[in-house]
């Protein structure tokens, strides 16, 4: 990763969710390249953000880069539309690099728990805080014009295993799913694990899917910037299973490891990081850059734009606009 090619250019990044998993091994590598003056851990936890900045400031002691810590709750909406007056006062330079990592199947019933927003909280989560956050930064003036974004994205978004495939036509429709008022015809987008609750499988893979496409239609309304979504694929040694409950959130890790369903950070982490530094395809504006296989999740990366496989939902311009409004519904 030291690696000049790897160099994203910019001086100041941001990443959501930077204190373990993907998004602390981000820090970590973004940190490294040669133009990163400032890496901004925006974390929900002050504790463990601190602990993260002073094992990543610990790691570059020799370098001049700077490592901060900004609070934010991608669940909260104020905390997201206050980030630009927050981030203007704390930083007070354009945002050059932006990892919108913070997210999750944010445990028991996060599909079903309702935010003042009116979404969701796994949608609040995962989308509508990041989609607030970009916001925030533009109105304030904090977003380089050549701003990389990277949101993270997952295949669930396509529907695989306990997640149902989505079912995304119009404005209204995909505006029922993120408040939970969707009328499930076939009642597969209520399906649960065993045990008690909804662990969240149920909204995940859609919440994923509306922000593949709200991403896509961002992009279109910003070309000076490169913005997509990339998914790491699945990958172990991160926290994303502790909230499946007991059972499968020490399952999920175990047969991970021994079928080999899911790659090593490092993997995960390599394909965020082309997302900022390669610009050729499947890594370009507008993008949903994620594996061919679909199930499992691993190995060679397509833009799902144009993937047969995945019933060139993503590129639709229609769903991406109708995705993009339906979330605004929720902004404003
Ligand atoms: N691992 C995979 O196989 C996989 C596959 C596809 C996509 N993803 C996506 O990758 C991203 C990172 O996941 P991970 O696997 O690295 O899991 P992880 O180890 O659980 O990390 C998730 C990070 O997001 C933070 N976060 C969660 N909710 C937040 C909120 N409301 N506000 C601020 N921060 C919040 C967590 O903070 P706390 O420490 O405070 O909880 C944590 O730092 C997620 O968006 C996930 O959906 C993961």
């Amino acid at each position: 990763m030291d690696d000049p090619a790897f160099d994203v250019g910019g001086g100041v990044a941001l990443i959501t969710g930077a204190n373990q998993g993907l998004g602390f091994e981000m820090a970590k590598r973004i940190a490294h390249m040669p133009r990163v003056n400032k890496v901004v851990l925006a974390c929900r936890n002050e504790q463990r953000a601190n602990e993260a900045r002073e094992k990543l400031q610990g790691l570059f002691a020799d370098t001049s880069f700077e490592v901060m810590v900004m609070l934010v709750d991608t669940e909260d909406t104020t905390s997201c539309r206050d980030f630009g007056a927050k981030w203007t006062a704390i930083v007070n330079a354009p945002v050059d690099l932006f990892l919108m990592n913070a997210g999750g199947m944010g445990g028991r019933d996060a599909s079903d728990i309702m935010q003042p927003s009116g979404s969701t909280r796994i949608f609040a989560m995962n989308v509508l805080g990041h989609a607030e956050m970009f916001d925030a930064l533009s109105r304030a003036n904090m977003l380089s014009p050549k701003c990389k974004v990277v949101y993270v994205g997952s295949e669930t978004a396509v529907g695989m295993g306990p997640f149902p495939k989505p079912d995304l036509r119009d404005v209204d429709n995909i505006a029922a799913h993120i408040s939970n008022t969707y009328n499930d015809p076939t009642g597969a987008t209520k399906i649960k694990w065993i045990g008690p609750g909804n662990m969240g499988q149920s909204g995940y893979g859609t919440c994923k899917a509306i922000a593949a496409l709200y991403f896509s239609a961002l992009a279109r309304k910003h070309p000076s910037m490169k913005i997509m979504t990339v998914s790491p694929g699945g990958t172990r040694g991160t926290n994303a299973h502790a909230k499946s409950g007991w059972f499968f959130g020490n399952l999920i890790p175990f047969m991970m490891v021994v079928f080999g369903v899911g790659h090593p950070l490092a993997k995960g982490a390599e394909r965020l990081q082309y997302g900022f530094f390669v610009d050729e395809d499947p890594y370009v504006s507008g993008a949903f850059v994620a594996s061919k296989a679909i199930a499992p999740p691993v190995g060679k990366c397509v833009d799902y734009r144009s993937f047969k496989k995945t019933e060139n939902v993503f590129g639709d311009e229609k769903l991406q606009d109708a995705a993009y409004e339906a979330v605004r519904r929720f902004m404003r």
